[in-house]
Protein backbone atom coordinates (compact mmCIF):
# COMPACT_ATOMS: atom_id res chain seq x y z
CA UNK A 1 0.00 0.00 0.00
CA UNK A 2 1.54 3.38 -1.21
CA UNK A 3 1.67 6.21 2.03
CA UNK A 4 -0.97 8.26 -0.20
CA UNK A 5 -3.77 5.33 0.45
CA UNK A 6 -2.50 4.86 4.35
CA UNK A 7 -3.67 8.52 4.67
CA UNK A 8 -6.48 8.80 2.95
CA UNK A 9 -8.07 5.53 5.33
CA UNK A 10 -6.80 7.29 8.06
CA UNK A 11 -7.95 10.66 6.94
CA UNK A 12 -11.50 8.27 6.64
CA UNK A 13 -11.53 7.22 10.07
CA UNK A 14 -11.15 10.19 11.79
CA UNK A 15 -13.68 12.26 9.68
CA UNK A 16 -16.16 9.08 10.18
CA UNK A 17 -16.17 9.34 14.34
CA UNK A 18 -17.87 13.09 14.40
CA UNK A 19 -20.36 12.05 11.62
CA UNK A 20 -22.84 10.17 13.75
CA UNK A 21 -22.16 13.02 16.26
CA UNK A 22 -23.65 15.42 13.64
CA UNK A 23 -26.82 13.54 12.58
CA UNK A 24 -29.32 15.93 11.03
CA UNK A 25 -33.15 16.28 12.69
CA UNK A 26 -35.03 12.54 12.18
CA UNK A 27 -31.85 10.52 12.57
CA UNK A 28 -31.48 10.84 16.93
CA UNK A 29 -32.40 6.67 17.70
CA UNK A 30 -35.32 7.32 19.88
CA UNK A 31 -35.81 3.87 20.87
CA UNK A 32 -32.14 3.71 22.32
CA UNK A 33 -32.57 6.87 23.62
CA UNK A 34 -35.51 5.74 25.21
CA UNK A 35 -33.60 3.02 27.32
CA UNK A 36 -32.60 6.25 30.06
CA UNK A 37 -35.61 6.46 30.62
CA UNK A 38 -37.31 3.00 32.00
CA UNK A 39 -35.59 3.26 34.90
CA UNK A 40 -37.92 6.17 36.36
CA UNK A 41 -41.12 5.95 33.66
CA UNK A 42 -41.62 2.34 33.67
CA UNK A 43 -40.69 -0.10 31.02
CA UNK A 44 -41.40 1.24 27.81
CA UNK A 45 -42.62 4.40 29.65
CA UNK A 46 -45.67 2.98 30.55
CA UNK A 47 -45.40 3.95 34.32
CA UNK A 48 -45.33 2.02 37.38
CA UNK A 49 -44.93 4.57 40.19
CA UNK A 50 -45.47 8.24 41.25
CA UNK A 51 -43.73 9.01 37.87
CA UNK A 52 -45.59 9.33 35.15
CA UNK A 53 -46.05 7.24 32.39
CA UNK A 54 -44.88 8.25 29.10
CA UNK A 55 -46.14 5.36 26.50
CA UNK A 56 -49.13 6.94 24.17
CA UNK A 57 -49.02 10.46 25.16
CA UNK A 58 -49.17 13.16 22.66
CA UNK A 59 -45.97 13.67 20.68
CA UNK A 60 -45.90 17.23 21.13
CA UNK A 61 -47.06 17.59 24.52
CA UNK A 62 -44.31 15.12 25.46
CA UNK A 63 -41.71 17.44 23.56
CA UNK A 64 -43.14 20.78 24.82
CA UNK A 65 -42.68 19.82 28.30
CA UNK A 66 -39.35 18.40 27.73
CA UNK A 67 -38.18 21.74 25.75
CA UNK A 68 -39.81 23.29 28.98
CA UNK A 69 -37.71 21.33 31.42
CA UNK A 70 -34.71 22.26 29.24
CA UNK A 71 -35.28 25.99 29.44
CA UNK A 72 -36.62 26.40 32.99
CA UNK A 73 -40.42 27.16 32.06
CA UNK A 74 -41.36 24.05 33.90
CA UNK A 75 -40.34 23.37 37.10
CA UNK A 76 -39.92 19.78 38.22
CA UNK A 77 -37.05 17.76 40.62
CA UNK A 78 -35.28 15.65 37.78
CA UNK A 79 -36.62 16.60 34.57
CA UNK A 80 -34.55 20.03 34.61
CA UNK A 81 -31.28 18.17 35.08
CA UNK A 82 -32.10 15.31 32.48
CA UNK A 83 -33.40 17.50 30.01
CA UNK A 84 -31.03 19.53 28.84
CA UNK A 85 -28.54 17.46 27.88
CA UNK A 86 -30.93 16.66 24.83
CA UNK A 87 -30.69 18.33 21.76
CA UNK A 88 -33.87 18.89 19.74
CA UNK A 89 -33.35 16.01 17.12
CA UNK A 90 -33.46 13.85 20.25
CA UNK A 91 -35.97 15.46 22.01
CA UNK A 92 -37.98 15.00 18.92
CA UNK A 93 -37.12 11.26 18.57
CA UNK A 94 -37.73 10.74 22.35
CA UNK A 95 -41.34 12.06 21.82
CA UNK A 96 -41.90 9.80 18.83
CA UNK A 97 -40.79 7.02 20.15
CA UNK A 98 -42.40 7.07 23.40
CA UNK A 99 -45.78 8.45 21.72
CA UNK A 100 -46.14 4.88 19.32
CA UNK A 101 -45.75 2.95 22.44
CA UNK A 102 -49.16 1.57 23.33
CA UNK A 103 -49.98 2.64 27.04
C1 LIG B 1 -34.30 9.61 37.57
C2 LIG B 1 -35.71 9.48 37.21
C3 LIG B 1 -36.15 9.96 35.83
C4 LIG B 1 -35.62 9.67 34.62
C5 LIG B 1 -34.37 8.82 34.31
C6 LIG B 1 -36.44 10.31 33.62
N1 LIG B 1 -37.49 10.97 34.22
FE1 LIG B 1 -38.94 12.04 33.29
N2 LIG B 1 -39.76 12.52 35.08
C7 LIG B 1 -39.23 12.16 36.30
C8 LIG B 1 -39.97 12.85 37.35
C9 LIG B 1 -39.73 12.72 38.85
C10 LIG B 1 -40.96 13.64 36.70
C11 LIG B 1 -41.94 14.63 37.34
C12 LIG B 1 -41.34 16.04 37.14
C13 LIG B 1 -40.09 16.27 37.99
O1 LIG B 1 -40.18 16.24 39.21
O2 LIG B 1 -39.00 16.49 37.41
C14 LIG B 1 -40.80 13.39 35.28
C15 LIG B 1 -41.60 13.96 34.31
C16 LIG B 1 -41.46 13.77 32.96
C17 LIG B 1 -42.33 14.29 31.93
C18 LIG B 1 -43.60 15.08 32.19
C19 LIG B 1 -44.71 14.09 32.43
C20 LIG B 1 -46.00 14.75 32.88
O3 LIG B 1 -47.06 14.19 32.60
O4 LIG B 1 -45.95 15.82 33.52
C21 LIG B 1 -41.84 13.91 30.74
C22 LIG B 1 -42.42 14.21 29.36
C23 LIG B 1 -40.65 13.13 31.00
N3 LIG B 1 -40.45 13.06 32.35
C24 LIG B 1 -39.86 12.56 30.03
C25 LIG B 1 -38.72 11.81 30.28
C26 LIG B 1 -37.89 11.25 29.25
C27 LIG B 1 -38.18 11.34 27.77
C28 LIG B 1 -36.87 10.63 29.88
C29 LIG B 1 -35.67 9.93 29.25
C30 LIG B 1 -34.88 10.76 28.37
C31 LIG B 1 -37.06 10.78 31.30
N4 LIG B 1 -38.19 11.51 31.51
C32 LIG B 1 -36.21 10.26 32.27
C33 LIG B 1 -38.19 11.29 36.54
C34 LIG B 1 -37.34 10.78 35.58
Amino acid sequence: MSGHHRLAIATLAVALGPLSALAGPGDADGAALAVACFSCHGPEGRGGGEIPALAGRDAGEIARQLSGYADGSIPGTIMPRLAPSYTGAEVTALADWFAEVAP
